[in-house]
């Protein structure tokens, strides 16, 4: 220990001789560094003042008083006769100093906080083929974006960078509910919506201010994650409800005793099958809310693009006895980083999710909020969205013919009535794992259907998501796919 830390030491004063400080102080800062990198721990013995002197070729005076000064940091520990230690607090206060907070795993987390790490967080969708839930950023209108954002920039001047409503911009909420009431027959005001920050926020609220422990709410089965994630960590327990060509099940739900105290559904496509919630089934549903005095949640996340026969009504829209909780977001509409969605709420409970968002992230940008408003009230909003859904119909109609060609022989195709990802199911199973472990090389992401499912069941394949690729990135892509699975299918 002795030589070794003296060469150690010396080693450390010769790397940092330029530095013009006194030499007791480099040496303070040496065995700083020795504990800090670990290579003196708690208890490790220090040479004797005369013995360190002796090999760094110093008056022992200078070692003394270094030594001094770190005995009164608190770093050693001097005993008259035993010699000199390092102590525990010194050594773990130089270790945080070194690499703040890193090493230190003292805390933990509380049973909750474990719950919630366990669920896991919602991955955003990368900006690669097959990422699924990405819309095209590139065909943004960004200058028009910038148009009306320095409008309302001077417009607004320093009322933009204040506090505001906590349920959201009023313009903004004026202009949400002229869009939902026109073009998706939602019954709202201003009054009742509260914006948000994302539609993940929308269903972390309702969880958290809905749902007691324990409480039963029927899900989609396969689902979107990001529900699965907010009724777990709320102390809720997901039901699975199995998915066909109409959507959920309903007619299971129905015969479910006791009746779950809500139900979630993604109804204009079904997330992840695309699957639309027949009229009649969203009648039940509606039906059965009121019976049971339950809630339905309806994630309308990517309604505005259906390419395929007419949209159906929401579900907000045809109840009346105010039951359905509507989360809508502009993360696909526009643009993922814009960061602002919404809850349509029945009246009475806004006060109370208000009160709960202000305990969150207390309200979104002002900023953000104003332009969009504008963005809204001049048409901007409305035409970007007619020219999305050509956009998205003819990249729809690339990629399953694309997918037909070249990857029929691997699996079955659901072509999607709308949104930006489709369905895949290989014919052989046992290939999933190694296609998208070699994918994935060639960065090509193939999110996992059978991971979307509650209850464990077979179902290989995959969510190719094609919204943000042009034809031809969307052709290239596929080819790599089926030359990937030609190369993974056994010979
Ligand atoms: C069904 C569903 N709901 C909500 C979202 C998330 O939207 P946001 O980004 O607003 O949280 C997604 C995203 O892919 C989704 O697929």
């Amino acid at each position: 220990m002795r030589s070794q830390f003296s060469g150690t030491l010396i080693a450390l004063l010769e790397e940092h001789a330029v530095d013009e400080l006194p030499i007791s102080i480099r040496i303070q800062n040496a065995i700083r560094r020795q504990l800090g990198n670990g290579s003196l721990k708690a208890f490790d013995r220090l040479p004797s003042t005369r013995l360190l002197a002796k090999e760094l070729a110093v008056a022992r005076e200078t070692v003394e008083f270094a030594y001094q000064h770190l005995e009164a940091e608190g770093y050693l520990i001097r005993e008259r006769g035993s010699g000199t230690f390092v102590s525990e607090t010194g050594a773990q206060l130089a270790i945080f100093q070194a690499s703040p907070g890193r090493k230190l795993r003292n805390l933990h987390l509380s049973d909750r906080g474990k719950k919630i790490q366990r669920a896991g967080g919602v991955q955003d969708p990368l900006p690669l083929p097959f990422s699924a839930a990405f819309p095209d950023v590139r065909s943004f209108p960004i200058r028009l974006w910038q148009q009306t954002a320095s409008r309302i920039s001077r417009r607004l001047g320093s009322n933009a960078l204040a506090y505001c409503d906590p349920q959201g911009f009023y313009h903004l909420r004026e202009e949400i509910a002229r869009y939902l009431g026109a073009h998706r027959g939602v019954s709202c005001d201003a009054d009742n919506i509260v914006v948000l920050t994302s539609s993940q926020e929308a269903l972390l609220l309702i969880a958290t201010m809905m749902l007691d422990a324990g409480d039963a709410v029927a899900v989609e089965d396969p689902c979107y994650p990001g529900i699965r994630s907010a009724l777990t960590v709320s102390g809720a327990v997901p039901v699975p409800i199995d998915v066909d060509d109409n959507g959920m099940v309903v007619e299971t739900l129905l015969r479910r005793t006791p009746a779950p105290r809500g139900a979630y559904v993604t109804p204009s496509h079904q997330y992840p099958t695309t699957a639309t919630l027949s009229l009649e089934r969203r009648l039940a549903l509606i039906e059965w809310a009121k019976v049971h005095r339950s809630f339905i949640i309806e994630d309308d996340y990517d309604s505005e693009y259906r390419y395929d026969g007419a949209p159906i009504s929401c579900i907000q829209g045809l109840d009346t006895s105010g039951n359905v909780l509507y989360v809508g977001t502009f993360t696909k509409t526009l643009f993922p980083g814009v960061r602002l969605a919404y809850l349509v709420a029945p009246y009475h409970l806004v006060p109370a999710f208000v009160g709960m968002r202000t305990l969150v992230d207390g309200h979104s940008a002002v900023f953000n909020q104003a332009v969009l408003a504008e963005f809204m009230a001049t048409g901007e909003f409305t035409a970007h969205i007619r020219r999305m859904r050509q956009l998205f119909k003819a990249r729809r109609d690339a990629f399953v013919e694309s997918a037909e060609r070249h990857l029929a022989p691997f699996g079955a195709l659901r072509v999607p009535a709308g949104g930006f990802q489709a369905t895949w199911y290989l014919h052989d199973g046992h290939l999933e794992d190694e296609v998208r472990r070699r994918a994935e090389q060639e960065r090509i992401i193939l999110p996992s259907l059978g991971n979307l499912f509650i209850k464990r069941r077979n179902a290989p394949g995959f969510v190719l998501g094609f919204g943000g690729l042009t034809p031809q990135e969307c052709d290239a892509a596929v080819k790599r796919l089926a030359r990937i699975i030609k190369n993974v299918r056994p010979k």
